[in-house]
């Protein structure tokens, strides 16, 4: 077997059990022995000249970096390079400058660790420069096809429910109907898995329409039922009941979810009649040190990556399959993009728990 050198980037927004993953992949390669080198702050990094990456060595990477959220290459969500915004704010495909970067390192391979979105990207970018690609699915959104589960996922939802559970006792103290807005972009995953972990009374997805009423009429019966509080989680991408979507827009014009939580609260309050009180999860969910299952996950994706491409197999994405991590191709998986499935057992679960899904 030759010794080959391979690159690492991670690409799109940060999540916890980024760093187990490269962790895992440096170790992998060194016993392979092979050379691994990083990619700084993803495709950007290639923008760079010259481009910006460093050589990965297994001593940087003992066991105290998987503990560690974010990613020490750094990443980047911003700018589509088939069509980069320009400072003028014209649009310019800039993909040949990070072909040409990445052609500059000599690589053999490059493993990218990112969602549908960076997917989508770096699978153009391999085949217009002929880049040898193996993906690692992350997002807390866990919206990507053909993996049960990606990494940062189970972290997201450990941070969301421990809000529930310090939601709790405050929402009982003041007699409240506390709710809770979790990310998620177009997908409800972390506001289900969250909502019947932290025992939310309503949990409102964007893949399912409620209406104020029947949220007003769950509430109505906790109340009912002699209980004085009501916990609401709420997914950032749900719309307003007239179908509008709630966003914020930040310096330079870009746009994010936002804004659903406190909607609803008002609209909750005034059905009801209950003092309602909003927490804005954002972030939060993103920057913590991974769970175990993130860790492990992550360690098994990264050497899996890396025997991918030992096999030469490219093209292709790790994914966790019954208990067990498989490859399936890559634009399968962009393909499949996965909301929550409104017949499987997390819906009937929430369901049959007497959960209010709004509708
Ligand atoms: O895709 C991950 C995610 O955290 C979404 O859940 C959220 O909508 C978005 O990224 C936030 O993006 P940014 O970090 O750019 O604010």
């Amino acid at each position: 077997m030759s010794k080959k050198q391979i690159g690492i980037l991670t690409s799109g927004g940060d999540c916890a059990g980024l760093n187990a993953a490269i962790r895992a992949a440096v170790h992998r390669a060194h016993i392979l022995g092979w050379e691994i080198y990083g990619i700084i702050d993803g495709t950007a990094g290639l923008l760079r000249d010259p481009p910006e990456y460093k050589k990965l060595h297994p001593n940087d990477f003992d066991g105290n970096i998987m503990r560690l959220g974010g990613t020490v290459l750094g990443t980047t969500n911003k700018g589509n390079p088939f069509s980069f915004p320009m400072p003028d704010g014209s649009q310019k495909d800039i993909s040949d400058k990070i072909v040409d970067g990445f052609k500059s390192l000599g690589l053999d391979a490059v493993i990218g660790i990112g969602g549908d979105g960076s997917f989508a990207i770096l699978k153009k970018l391999a085949e217009k420069g002929r880049i040898n690609m193996v993906g690692i699915p992350k997002t807390i959104d866990n919206d990507i096809g053909m993996t049960e589960t990606s990494i940062g996922f189970d972290t997201a939802v450990a941070v969301a429910t421990e809000a529930l559970d310090r939601l709790q006792p405050t929402a009982a103290s003041h007699d409240r109907v506390m709710v809770l807005e979790v990310m998620g972009r177009d997908a409800g995953h972390i506001a289900l898995s969250a909502g019947i972990s932290g025992g939310a009374d309503v949990i409102l997805v964007p893949e399912v329409k409620y209406s104020v009423e029947k949220i007003a009429e769950k509430i109505r019966n906790v109340k009912k039922s002699g209980r004085n509080f009501a916990l609401v989680v709420v997914s950032e991408a749900v719309k307003t009941p007239e179908g509008d979507k709630l966003v914020v827009t930040y310096h330079g014009g870009e746009k994010r979810y936002g804004g659903i939580g406190h909607y609803l609260s008002q609209q909750i309050a005034d059905a009801t009649g209950f003092e309602t009180r909003v927490t804005v999860l954002g972030h939060v969910q993103r920057g913590s040190s991974p769970t175990y299952n993130d860790r492990l996950l992550a360690s098994a994706f990264g050497v899996k990556a890396v025997d991918l491409i030992q096999e030469g197999k490219f093209g292709r994405m790790v994914a966790w399959s019954n208990r067990q991590v498989v490859d399936v191709a890559i634009e399968d998986a962009i393909a499949a993009y996965q909301q929550i499935d409104l017949n499987g057992t997390l819906m009937q679960t929430a369901r049959a728990l007497g959960i209010s899904l709004g509708d």
